[in-house]
């Protein structure tokens, strides 16, 4: 009934595409974690699309689109999304927004920032869209929610956050806000967004009742998860499977398919650790290769090769029941491959992954090399037609995690895809 879809590594795995590919078949398309910190781009009919908080499935135009209790959503953000789909031909009318999802304002993108700079050897490199700051709202209720947002409420409840931000940014020296201007802007986005915003859960159980499929779109990833990933650089959510419930009030019994994404490298932004990071002249010329440049962000992404041991604790951690590889076409680029097997810390193998820093940073890669230079695999539609280095590569990855590569990406276009 559901299947989810979700990053297995840094982020910019590729999620859109083949959220894009399963939502064909879905009534519903759900995002129930992060805001506007992702980027999912889509290639459809030589035109681009860049999502960052509407679940890229609304290019269905059968998915009704939703975004859960579980999002923080930039109201501006947002309408410049639902503008620029109606300018492309999409009506927008299946667009659906939950009253318990939290606002992000002004004063956190300000506090964002604030706090990247106070963070001192800590610094994360966050997007600075506000993310953090709008969660540590929600848990320690003062969040302001999509329902307050279209209600009398709003005023008031701005006004005093509003006040109580000026308090803090104040004392580390920064400009303060205007509560008149935020109110003034902002209550405009609250009558444009008004006939978007309902009671989603009930509305995702009412289709469970009627046995229409629902398509769960994650966004960030495994090893950003504020409990899982590489704490402190991480995000503030949990893009996990776990988050799936909290963040659109399904249960986990419908879960069927979880289908984990990964490049056929590894890509990341921000500060922390990454094992299989290349600083050479091959990260170079994947990053070249790849475009390796945030969708969100512009910033260039950190790039290296495959890490199956951080790949097997996302496979074990959300019981992934199927893989979705991108870039194949990019890896095969390149004369010859790695793919980590297992670290080296402290002269001994390691194969599980770990989340500890001192772990983490101590972990030497351990290679597999594999030939490349693939050719041209954009017109291969079936795995038998893709060339033999590809299928050794492919292999020997379902090998070591155990699990079957069921999408392989071979170009950035909607079409370009093998699902076996
Ligand atoms: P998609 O959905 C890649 C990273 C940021 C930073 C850290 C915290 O496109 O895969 P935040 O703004 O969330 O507080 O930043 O997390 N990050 C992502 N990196 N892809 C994403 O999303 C990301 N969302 C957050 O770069 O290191
Ligand atoms: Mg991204």
């Amino acid at each position: 009934m559901v299947d989810v879809v979700l990053g297995a590594f840094y982020g910019d795995e590729g999620k859109g595409k083949v959220i894009d590919y399963l939502s064909k078949d879905c009534k519903y398309a759900v995002r129930f974690s992060g805001g506007n910190n992702a980027g999912h781009s889509i290639e459809v009919d030589g035109k681009k699309f860049a999502f960052h908080l509407i679940p890229s499935g609304i290019l269905n135009k059968n998915v009704k689109a939703i975004l859960g209790n579980g999002v923080v959503i930039d109201p501006k953000v947002l309408i410049e999304e639902i503008n620029n789909l109606k300018e492309n031909g999409y009506p927008v009318d299946n667009l659906y927004i939950s009253d318990k999802a939290h606002l992000i304002l002004p004063y956190h993108i300000e506090l964002d920032g604030m706090l990247e700079d106070i963070r001192g050897e800590r610094k994360i490199g966050t997007t600075k869209r506000g993310i953090g700051p709008a969660y540590c709202d929600k848990f320690q209720r003062c969040g302001i929610r999509m329902e307050d947002f279209i209600s009398e409420k709003f005023e008031s409840y701005l006004r005093t956050n509003v006040e109580n931000k000026n308090t803090i940014l104040k004392a580390y020296g920064y400009d303060e806000l205007s509560s008149d201007d935020i109110y003034n802007e902002y209550k405009e986005y609250a009558k444009i967004l008004k006939p978007y915003i309902c009671d989603t859960t009930t509305m995702l159980h009412k289709a469970l009742k009627n046995n229409e499929k629902i398509l769960c779109e994650g966004a960030q990833a495994t090893l950003l998860d504020i409990d899982f990933g590489t704490y402190p650089y991480v995000t503030s959510s949990n893009p996990t499977i776990g988050g799936v419930s909290i963040g659109s009030g399904i249960g986990s019994k419908y879960i069927d398919n979880v289908y984990g994404v990964i490049k056929a490298y590894s890509s990341r932004v921000g500060e922390g650790p990454y094992v299989t990071e290349l600083t050479d002249e091959v990260g170079d010329k994947i990053r070249e290769l790849g475009h390796e440049y945030g969708t969100t962000t512009k910033r260039p992404r950190r790039c290296g090769w495959l890490d199956l041991v951080a790949l097997n604790y996302a496979i074990m951690l959300n019981g992934i029941t199927g893989i979705a590889m991108n870039h194949l076409d990019t890896i095969g680029k390149l004369d010859k491959i790695k793919v980590c097997v297992a670290y080296e810390v402290d002269g001994k193998r390691e194969e599980f992954f770990s989340t500890n820093m001192d772990f983490l940073n101590k972990a030497k890669p351990i290679y597999e090399e594999f030939d490349g230079n693939f050719g041209d695999i954009s017109n291969c539609k079936t795995y038998d037609e893709l060339p033999d280095n590809a299928k050794k590569y492919i292999e020997r990855i379902e090998e070591i995690t155990n699990t079957k590569i069921k999408f392989l990406g071979t170009g950035a276009g909607r079409e370009d895809i093998i699902v076996r």
